[in-house]
């Protein structure tokens, strides 16, 4: 961090902090309120205690004797003050409470639904781990300087107060304390300043820990199958002792400090002490006054530390916010439009894709983008199936990814029914078309709640009908408690295959209209990859009756589609037939015939049941 804006932090923190106040305007009026009420009573009980000291104890020492009303008048006094001083204290911790812990709620809240509308170009961008930090260690760290607000708010009324009190006492020991009261104020903000680049660094590396130890943990397939814990342990330790480093000097700064701002008040009570001698001969002040002026310093010493917590959390908080607004303030959503499809309509939709380009945003923002599709032109007609076929990267995931409107084309455009799909309105196109991605995800929970997804008009006929379109109704009953089976987070109990295939079952219980398979059965058995296309194309009653656009590199699940479009370097090549392109078009016929090559080679032939670690650490199963 810039000295600059090490410098603006305190304006920008107190930002911050008027937000969290426009937002809890109520909550934080009760808790200032609480704490205004404390300060005037830390005030009252000084002038009691001198009352006391001054017209009790001096009189009783003097003359050996004290009335008994007196003493029951002061201690009626102390005690009325303690009883409205807890009142003070309670109002004060739990508005700030109140307020603080809203406002983590409300934020992390806003973060998480914020994730979830931008557009997958951002979550390429940003890591896992960085986002966990972001919707948990940083909404946290914003509001942080929440809990001791109200009470350093009230203190600062009550500094006011005490200066007033003091000038109405005696102008020599308003003297002290107005200058004791400031420069306490003053090495507060130095404090918050020195703080605030240590705070932003360790703010960042809390979450650069906790970005690593998620990657380890998920990659945990990859480092141990690569021998590769000691590295992977050392990647996490340096980046942890950074973290330490960066909050020891947190702490270093903080132990100057803390004794500094203990100390100052201390001095303030030594100089009342030693000036009021000096008044007291002169007859300017009563021993009542001295001792109340001297009582006040020393209970104004513990609220006023209120500031500096205050002030010490700001940088974190700042850093806090900062990190959490990028979240807030990122663009790229996309917009939906108005036009609503009937949800009720059972006929199948017809996909076109115009003239469609698309480059994906570069790593680095002066890089220029790449471009990976261009002049994309086909259909998908009502009720059809269309194969897409290419070789790796040839941006068959991409069209899939338009197809669903996970992105939206640079140019051209995508059409559902002839609607551009960017006209649609949110629920539409998610309830006409659904997308079974190349990597299935399977969420920690129960079959049935994987496939339905809480949709409230899925009935477990349909979870059922769903499971046996996508062949997964036998291993689903054979499940110790069927549907109701956990299958621990991300599938890890199921195999590869069986994942694919559960994941086919969520998409065709929505039964959409039109169905986008990203090579969704590439770890299933051929013949039972090629089943379930047939069954999909030939739906029995209550099937759904969807187009679907598949993409697929197995001749046997080729040759069932009406149509197929070969593409290479995001264009489209050929189309036709799958008989007249491996006719007509000789890097399709390479493709094909190499990988059923692949699969038929004894070499490289995969007996059923076999788990095959590959490098990338991901498990392909073949399943009978
Ligand atoms: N998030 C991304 N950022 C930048 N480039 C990307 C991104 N995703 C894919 N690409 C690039 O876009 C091109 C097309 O990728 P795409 O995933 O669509 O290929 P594919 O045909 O599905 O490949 P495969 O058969 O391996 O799944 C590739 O060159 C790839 O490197
Ligand atoms: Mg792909």
């Amino acid at each position: 961090m810039t000295s600059k804006t090490s410098r603006d932090v305190l304006g920008r923190g107190l930002s911050v902090l008027g937000r969290a106040i426009r937002e809890q305007p109520r909550i934080f009026a009760v808790a200032v309120a609480g704490s205004v009420l404390f300060g005037g009573l830390v005030i009252a009980s000084a002038y009691i205690v001198g009352a006391v000291v001054g017209d009790v104890v001096v009189p009783a020492v003097e003359r050996g004797s004290v009335g008994v009303a007196a003493i029951a008048l002061a201690a009626g006094a102390l005690f009325g003050i303690s009883v409205l001083r807890v009142v003070g204290i309670f109002g004060r911790r739990l508005g700030a409470g109140y307020m603080q812990f809203r406002l983590q709620a409300a934020y992390r809240r806003r973060v998480t639904r914020r994730y979830l509308d931008l557009p997958l170009s951002w979550h390429q961008r940003n890591a896992t781990g960085t986002l966990l930090s972001n919707a948990n260690s940083d909404v946290e760290a914003a509001w942080y300087p929440i809990a001791p607000l109200p009470f350093a708010v009230g203190t600062l009324v009550m500094l006011v107060g005490a200066v007033a009190s003091l000038f109405v006492t005696d102008w020599a020991l308003a003297l002290v304390g107005l200058a004791v009261f400031p420069a306490l104020f003053a090495l507060n903000v130095v404090y918050s300043r020195w703080m605030a680049p240590r705070q932003a660094r360790a703010q960042r590396l809390r979450a650069e820990v906790s970005g690593i130890a998620h990657e380890s943990f998920d990659g945990a397939l990859v480092v141990k199958t690569m021998g590769r814990e000691a590295q992977e342990t050392a990647r996490f330790s340096a980046r942890a002792g950074e973290l330490r480093d960066a909050l020891i000097a947190v702490g270093r700064l903080r132990g100057v400090f803390d004794p500094l701002l203990e100390t100052l008040p201390s001095l303030g009570t030594l100089a009342v002490l030693v000036v009021g001698a000096f008044r007291l001969r002169q007859g300017a002040i009563t021993v009542t006054e001295l001792v109340s002026v001297a009582f006040l310093f020393t209970v104004l010493a513990f609220p006023v530390r209120a500031i500096g917590w205050v002030l010490a959390e700001l940088p974190r908080s700042v850093a806090g916010w900062d990190r959490v607004r990028r979240v807030l303030d990122a663009t790229g959503e996309m917009p939906y439009g108005d036009v609503a499809l009937d949800p009720a309509d059972p006929t199948p939709a017809t996909l076109t894709f115009a003239d469609v380009g698309f480059a994906y945003e570069p790593a680095e923002a002066h890089l220029p983008g790449v471009e990976v599709l261009g002049g994309v032109s086909f259909t998908v007609p009502a009720g059809r199936t269309v194969a897409l076929v290419g070789p790796t990267g040839s941006g068959k995931s991409t069209i899939a990814a338009l197809a669903v409107r996970l992105v939206d084309p640079h140019t051209g455009a995508v059409l559902l029914d002839g609607v551009d799909v960017r006209r649609l309105t949110a629920g539409s196109l998610a309830g006409a078309a659904a997308l079974v991605a190349q990597v299935p995800f399977v969420f920690d929970d129960t079959v049935r709640a994987n496939i339905t997804l809480d949709r409230p008009d899925i009935a477990d006929e349909d979870v059922w009908s769903a499971l046996r379109l996508a062949e997964a109704d036998g291993f689903v009953a054979a499940l110790p408690d069927g549907l109701d089976t956990m299958v621990g987070e991300r599938g890890t109990s199921l195999s590869g295959g069986q994942r694919q295939r559960l994941t086919l079952a969520r998409a065709l219980a929505g039964r959409p209209r039109l169905l986008v398979l990203d090579d969704a059965t590439s770890a299933v058995d051929p013949r039972v990859e090629a089943a379930i296309l047939a069954g999909l194309r030939a739906p029995t009653a209550g099937g759904p009756a969807a187009s679907i656009m598949v993409v697929a590199y197995r001749r046997a699940t080729i040759a069932l589609a009406d149509e197929v479009i070969y593409l290479e370097h995001g264009r489209v090549l050929a189309r036709g037939t799958h008989t007249e392109l491996l006719a007509t078009v000789a890097g399709y016929a390479d493709l094909v015939t190499a990988y059923e090559q692949a699969e038929t080679d004894p070499q490289q032939q995969r007996t059923p049941d076999e788990v095959k670690p590959l490098a990338s650490g991901l498990e392909i199963e073949v399943d009978r």
